[in-house]
Parts: C-alpha cells; sequence; structure tokens
C-alpha cells in the first residue's frame, strides 16, 4: 500500500491494523537492514560476515555513528575518546555497591544508566555534538557498570579501567582482573560485533520512541536496557544458557529434552525470529565460533547439545536458531557467567541505540500509534457516592 492511502486511512479514522507492529514501517533508517528470506544482514551497507572477519567492535561503533568506516586517526581519535570516559562517578560506583547482590544485573544496569544521566552537565543538551559525546560516554562506562557490579556482588573491589587497549580487552580485565589472551579477545569482539545493531528491533524501537519525544539519551539508553532484559528478546540468551546447563545435570538426551519442551507447549529460548525466516546469518558465525572454542578446550558437549536441539527444532517446528542460541554457548566457555551475557548484549547494542537516536534527532517525528479500543462505550457515569 502507498505511504499516501496509510496517511488518508489513518485520517479517516480507520487505521491499518499490526499486531505487535508485524510489518509495519514507522520510519526510515541507513543504519542496518535485515532481509529476512535470505537471511542477510549489513550495517550501513557492510555485511554482517565481512565486518564479524575484519572489523573490531570500535571500527563498527564509528561505522554506526558516522556511517563511513573509519581512517586510522579517526578510529585512533575515537578509541582515545573511549578510553577517557571509562570510569564512573563515585556516586554511581555508591549504587553499585548499595545494589542487593542478588540483583538482575540488567536491572542494576539500567538504574547505572539513568544515574549517569544525573552526574552528566550536558544531560539535556541537545545538541548534536553533546549527543555524540554523551554516546561515547555511555558506550565508554557501560562495560565499567557490569564488570564492577559483579565483582562488588562476589565481594570483590571492582578494577579501575584501563586508560589503553580495546573495549573488549578493557571489559574482561576489568572482569577477571588479568588481561585476556589474544583469542579470548578477539572471539568477545566479534560477538560485540555481531550484536551491535539490528533494524527495528525491540529495544531499539523503544529508545526511538523514548527519543521522539526529546527526551534525554540516558532516558532512551535506560529505557532500551528495560526492552532488552525480556526473554522474548536479549534475554533469551540466558535462558538458552539455563537450558543447556539443566540439559547436562540431568544427563537429559538434548533431542528428548527439546520434545518434551514443545509438547507442553513451551518456547525454546533462542529460535525463531519476528523477521528472519531462515538462519541468522549471526547465529551462523557464532556456531562455527562455538565449534573452534569447543575443539580448543577439548570439550564438545555444549556445541553437540546445541547441534541436537538445533536439528530437533527444525525437524520438529521448521525454526531456525537467532542470534541468542549460539552467543550462548559462546560466552559461557569465554568464563562468563550467564547472567551477564543479557549485559554484554547491552554493551555491545548501545552502539546501535546510541546512533540511531542521532538518526533520530537528526530528523525528527513523535512516533505516536493508536490502539484499536475494544472496550465498552455509552456507560452513564454514576458518582461516587451512589456507587
Ligand atoms: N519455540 C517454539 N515455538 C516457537 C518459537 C520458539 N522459540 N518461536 C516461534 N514459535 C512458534 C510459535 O509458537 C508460533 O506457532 P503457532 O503458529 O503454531 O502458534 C509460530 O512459531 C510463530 O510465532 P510467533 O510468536 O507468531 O512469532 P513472533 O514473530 O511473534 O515471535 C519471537 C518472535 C522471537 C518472540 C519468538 O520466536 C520467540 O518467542 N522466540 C524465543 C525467544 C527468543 O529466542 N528471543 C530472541 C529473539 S532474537
Amino acid at each position: 500500500m502507498a505511504d499516501q492511502d496509510v496517511t488518508e486511512l489513518t485520517k479517516n479514522d480507520a487505521p491499518i491494523k499490526a499486531r505487535g507492529l508485524e510489518g509495519v514501517i514507522a520510519l526510515e533508517s541507513e543504519l542496518s537492514f535485515i532481509d529476512g528470506q535470505k537471511g542477510e544482514l549489513i550495517y550501513r551497507g557492510y555485511d554482517i560476515n565481512d565486518l564479524a572477519d575484519g572489523a573490531s567492535f570500535e571500527e563498527v561503533v564509528y561505522l554506526l555513528a558516522n556511517g563511513s568506516l573509519p581512517t586510522q586517526d579517526e578510529l585512533e581519535g575515537l578509541k582515545q575518546e573511549l578510553q577517557s570516559e571509562r570510569a564512573l562517578p563515585a556516586p554511581v560506583l555508591d549504587i553499585l555497591r548499595n545494589s542487593p547482590d542478588d540483583a538482575h544485573p540488567m536491572a542494576v544496569l539500567r538504574t547505572a544508566v539513568s544515574a549517569l544521566g544525573l552526574y552528566d552537565d550536558e544531560a539535556d543538551v541537545m545538541e548534536e555534538m553533546a549527543n555524540r559525546r554523551k554516546a561515547v560516554r555511555i558506550l565508554a562506562q557501560i562495560p565499567t557498570i557490569i564488570a564492577s557490579f559483579d565483582r562488588l556482588r562476589k565481594g570483590k573491589e571492582p578494577i579501575a579501567p584501563l586508560d589503553h587497549g580495546s573495549m573488549a580487552h578493557n571489559f574482561l580485565y576489568m572482569l577477571n582482573g588479568e588481561k585476556p589472551g589474544k583469542a579470548a579477545e578477539r572471539t568477545f569482539d566479534v560477538c560485540l560485533v555481531l550484536h551491535a545493531d539490528h533494524g527495528l528491533n525491540a529495544s531499539t524501537f523503544t529508545s526511538r520512541v523514548i527519543g521522539s519525544t526529546l527526551s534525554d539519551m540516558y532516558s532512551a539508553v535506560a529505557g532500551a536496557i528495560g526492552a532488552l532484559k525480556g526473554k522474548l528478546h536479549g534475554g533469551a540468551n540466558r535462558e538458552v544458557m539455563r537450558m543447556l546447563l539443566d540439559i547436562d545435570d540431568q544427563g537429559a538426551d538434548p533431542a528428548e529434552y527439546v520434545k518434551q519442551r514443545l509438547a507442553e507447549g513451551e518456547r525454546v529460548m533462542g529460535f525463531g525470529h519476528r523477521v528472519y525466516k531462515t538462519m541468522d546469518p549471526r547465529a551462523a558465525i557464532l556456531r562455527d565460533m562455538v565449534k573452534d572454542l569447543s575443539e580448543e578446550a577439548g570439550e564438545m558437549k555444549w556445541y553437540e547439545y546445541s547441534m541436537a536441539i538445533l536439528e530437533t527444532m527444525r525437524n520438529e517446528k521448521s525454526i531456525d536458531p537467532n542470534v541468542d542460541f549460539f552467543s550462548a554457548s559462546t560466552y559461557y566457555q569465554l568464563g562468563l557467567d550467564p547472567d551477564l551475557f543479557t549485559p554484554i548484549f547491552a554493551l555491545s547494542r548501545s552502539a546501535g541505540w546510541t546512533s540511531h537516536l542521532l538518526e533520530q534527532w537528526a530528523d525528527n517525528r513523535l512516533i505516536r500509534p493508536r490502539a484499536q479500543y475494544v472496550g465498552e462505550r455509552d456507560k452513564t457515569f454514576v458518582p461516587l457516592e451512589d456507587r
């Protein structure tokens, strides 16, 4: 249907109805494109496979925010900016210290990012350059929040961020207290590249809805973190690992385990997608990474369970895995705790959220759809004293 027809229908009070906004084009974006039939993903024109092979996360951050790959000097400039913004304001660190040890790390991250806005003098300055500086701060500080909270909840002191090195290197260092090996750093970096942007997914849409009211970047990113936390979105990677660990604990047959879940009418996390009708290209890259990591470690069980589940889901439901399915066992084999998987997703996706906000504000229009009213009408009001 032509744009004009949609507008006319809306004006005439007969809006298009699309449950869950499925298939609705809400805005234009130059950031990323998904071909759900072919299983392709591009960021700013570059295929995800090429970026995963050749680009660092910082290059992707630059690409998403600026529209072109950086030169050496531009990349160096961005890295230095990111490195210089890593430390947290002391009151935000105090919030982490005072958070319950058993709090959901995504709830802690959402709270801490919201609090960051309180200590940024530019929080409500909506000039483009101020928003670009905030994007850098948010990207630089999210890893410090996640790593600091993880250490505090384990009774350890947070480790101050390095003033050098990549985001992947610094994050793994702050988390574990030792510098990561080159292979672990590169694997983690590729994971960050793969999760950086993905069209108008639920959390990105959330960030743009908040941004479209001309609210500030911290509010929009905190809202996006709230959306990502749900298990139908980013929270799925944690659920996938829970399932794999459960299979292992029970000594269960993975295929039978999944069939049982389906028979009980449950969803299998890490499968299905609103847009992809074939294998998510990120899942294919991560599958190969899990295989390599497993072979290096001489422990194939996570890969084998995953492949058995994949076959079963294809046979039983004709549903393919999404990014969360193989990212779970990748992160697990890097020694990361399962409840950090979704915060790590947020660490990477903050590149997409902040770039989408810059794009939204460059040509803002309030995002405001309609609901179909299915409630009652024409009721007679009864005053309180007569009810
Ligand atoms: N396990 C079992 N069945 C699934 C499924 C899953 N993970 N995902 C979809 N289906 C089934 C649905 O039951 C439905 O079957 P039906 O038509 O017989 O009722 C059909 O596939 C279509 O699903 P629907 O819920 O309409 O698709 P959607 O576009 O609304 O949902 C997701 C997309 C991502 C929410 C959904 O696939 C899901 O819940 N996946 C698991 C969570 C997950 O991995 N999320 C991360 C996404 S990156």
